[in-house]
């Protein structure tokens, strides 16, 4: 079994060393190679996603990956800033399906941004086309008729891209609360009519589950108003991207959400992936040891889960994060004083 461990820049580092122990200290013989991406590949090899580290990740039967975003290369041209990294390597492994699981553990109820009886109830997860949308669209700048400068970049999804990932979203469901809510702009966007559509084709291939759809400002809407109402959400890129960190909040903190993204390959033992928390660098803490290591720990056993067929090492992860929390050891973005390293420290101790 192979991990590729890339860190990237800012906490990065920081979060991944924690989940690397903790992968160790289960001793299930897993080879562990580490390369660098980001920001910090161009600083050292001229480019954010080198050929050795793509080379590296396509080799390994799993990913586990910190962040990336340096605001040193924010003026970069577009190819050569960090986020290329994770763009690149998410659509040249086509990995399309973003899987970020949002649920309120035990003692947290009161570190959520949402009233604690209605944090509670939050079981959800976001299921997000990852290799599509206006993300991946032609994008540039260009003079328009007034001669004035203006940037595009272009919105659209195509059938196969769509029923690929609901078959993803409504398979979820089945092994879950048996609901989907889509969650797209329909009433303004074609893009999303064409999701819609296809969206109501592969539900007639899952009539156990109950489908509704729901425009994504709405979802905002109702993602705090009452998220228990939430089983699978199934969306778009863009909009999962701003719908996953808003339900962190409703969670407690973006340091707790986890994520998987996945596509056809197989391995010797699951299904490829790769596997991050759904935050970015945050620079404004890097370096400080203030950084929740819970969202990468908690990718960690998703990668056991889905890539590795580690399920029961994964549940012995789990398991000690929950009881981390429910020892009342938080970091500070949960209203706690525990460091990055602490935290790690606990969670070995509860394996
Ligand atoms: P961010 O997620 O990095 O940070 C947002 C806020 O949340 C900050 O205040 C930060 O301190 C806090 N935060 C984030 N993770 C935390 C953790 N584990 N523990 C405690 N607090 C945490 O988002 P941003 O500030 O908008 O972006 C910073 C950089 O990260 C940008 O360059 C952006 O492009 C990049 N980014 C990368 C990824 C990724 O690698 N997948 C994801 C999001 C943003
Ligand atoms: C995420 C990030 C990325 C995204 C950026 C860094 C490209 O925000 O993983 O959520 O928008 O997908
Ligand atoms: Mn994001």
């Amino acid at each position: 079994m192979k991990i590729a461990v890339l860190p990237g820049d800012g906490i990065g580092p920081e979060v991944t060393r924690e989940a690397v122990r903790v992968i160790e200290a289960l001793d299930l013989g897993i080879e562990l190679s580490e390369a660098p991406v980001g920001g910090a590949a161009y600083k050292a090899k001229g480019h954010p996603l080198p050929p050795e580290t793509l080379a590296l990740a396509q080799a390994s039967d799993a990913i586990l990956f910190g962040a990336v975003g340096d605001p040193d290369c924010d003026a970069l041209e577009r190819h050569l800033r960090p986020e290329q990294a994770i763009l690149g390597l998410r659509k040249a492994l086509t990995l399309f399906a973003n899987l970020r699981p949002a649920r309120v553990f035990a003692g947290l109820e009161g570190a959520s941004a949402l009233r604690p009886e209605i944090a509670a109830a939050i079981d959800l997860v976001i299921v997000r086309e990852l290799n599509g949308d206006v993300y991946f669209g032609e994008k540039g700048f260009r003079t328009n008729a007034a001669g004035e400068r203006e940037g595009y970049d272009v919105m659209s999804y195509s059938t196969s891209e769509v029923e690929r990932i609901a078959h993803i979203a409504f398979r979820t469901a089945m092994a879950r609360r048996r609901r989907v809510c889509s969650v797209d702009k329909a009433n303004v966007l074609e893009t999303s009519q064409l999701w819609r559509d296809v969206v109501i084709e592969v539900a007639k291939g899952y009539p156990e589950v109950a489908l509704e759809h729901m425009y994504v400002d709405n979802a905002a809407m109702q993602l705090v108003r009452n998220p228990g109402h939430f089983d699978v959400v199934l969306t778009g890129n863009l909009f999962g991207d701003i719908l996953s960190d808003q339900a962190s909040m409703c969670v407690g903190s973006i340091g707790m959400l986890a994520s998987a993204s996945l596509g056809e390959r197989q391995t010797a033992y699951g299904t490829f992936g790769l596997y991050e928390p759904i935050h970015g660098s945050a620079p404004d803490i890097a370096g400080k040891g203030l950084a929740n290591p819970m969202a990468t720990i908690l990718s960690a056993a998703m990668l056991l889960r889905h890539s590795l067929g580690q399920a029961a090492a994964a549940d012995r992860i789990e398991a000690a994060v929950a009881r981390t929390l429910a020892d009342g050891i938080l970091g500070r973005d949960l209203g706690g004083t525990a460091g990055t390293t602490e935290i790690g420290d606990a969670v070995l101790a509860r394996l």
